[in-house]
């Protein structure tokens, strides 16, 4: 077989709320996911035998499975048959542990790989339905676009992506671990909750300011203390060098900020790397027409 590539696009979270721990021990969620145009790349070879990830220049056989050879797997035992030898290989661009999604991102690629391969048939619907096995952000990394996302995050609204505009991404040199957050999350009462229902208007009207003058993530109270300072420090920088409004991503600490002038945001993107040391351009992106291939 030759070898099948696919892009695996980070999201932000333009609003993110927590309603509440489940009796399944997760959290109901409501979030607006936005994609962009910061990727990965995933490869999709089949292999002599096993199950291989090929990441940063380094072939390794996974040795505590990964989330790729998890979702593999549950792919082929939705098809019946036994997973083939695979070698999988990503090129990595979109930070890890940021809240931007990357991880998702690459298995969601990886699924939509195995279908175009394997089962050109298979509904979104059941792509969706493997995926939630390995996390709750799949569905919507499979789906792309601009969503609104409730219970886990895997029960999805289609919306029309970002009016065009910039979205700078700064990631700061330490990882939140989502797990973690969430216990800091646990019941908790959120001081500002996010106005969802009026960013799922805004965005259906079009409106870019009506989108970002409500950017609100509640993950952002629950912060240790001289972590939140970073984060407003980063928002700040955001907002001096011209952002319409900054926020974190899901359980951070990736802090984009949205711009409406190209010469803004590639000033911004300097300014934060030079301050940071990692910071990415970006723009929205639309949900990919292809669910066929
Ligand atoms: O689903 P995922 O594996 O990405 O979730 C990582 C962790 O985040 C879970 O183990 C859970 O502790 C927490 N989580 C949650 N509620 C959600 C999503 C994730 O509590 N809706």
């Amino acid at each position: 077989m030759e070898g099948m590539t696919r892009k695996a696009p980070a999201k932000i979270n333009l609003a993110l709320d927590i309603l509440g721990p489940r009796p399944d021990g997760y959290h109901e969620m409501r979030m607006v996911m936005q994609a962009v145009s910061l990727c990965d790349t995933v490869t999709l070879e089949e292999a002599e035998e096993g199950f291989f990830l090929h990441a940063d220049g380094s072939f390794r056989p996974a040795g505590e499975k990964s989330l790729e050879q998890r979702a593999a797997e549950a792919f082929f035992q939705e098809l019946g048959r036994p997973c083939p030898p695979l070698s999988v290989g990503l090129e990595k661009r979109i930070p890890a542990y940021a809240g931007l999604g990357g991880g998702s991102a690459d298995v969601a690629a990886l699924l939509r790989l195995l279908r175009r391969r394997y089962a050109p048939e298979l509904p979104l619907e059941t792509l969706e339905r493997i995926g939630l096995t390995v996390g709750s952000d799949m569905p919507f990394c499979l789906r792309g676009g601009a969503a609104l996302a409730e219970g886990r995050g895997e029960v999805l609204t289609d919306l029309p992506s970002l009016p065009p505009c910039w979205i700078v991404i700064c990631k700061p040199d330490f990882d939140l671990p989502t797990g973690e957050m969430f216990a800091r999350a646990r019941g908790r009462i959120f001081q500002t909750r996010p106005d969802v229902d009026g960013m799922v208007d805004a965005l259906r009207a079009g409106r870019l300011e009506g989108v970002t003058k409500r950017l609100c993530n509640v993950f952002e109270e629950v912060l240790p203390a001289e972590i939140r300072e970073e984060i407003q420090g980063i928002k700040a920088a955001m907002g001096r060098c011209g952002a319409l409004n900054a926020a974190m991503s899901g359980s951070g600490p990736a802090v984009f900020g949205i711009f409406s002038a190209a010469e803004e945001a590639a000033a911004a993107e300097e300014t934060l790397r030079a301050w940071c040391g990692q910071a990415f351009l970006t723009r929205p992106i639309e949900r990919p027409e292809d669910f066929t291939v």
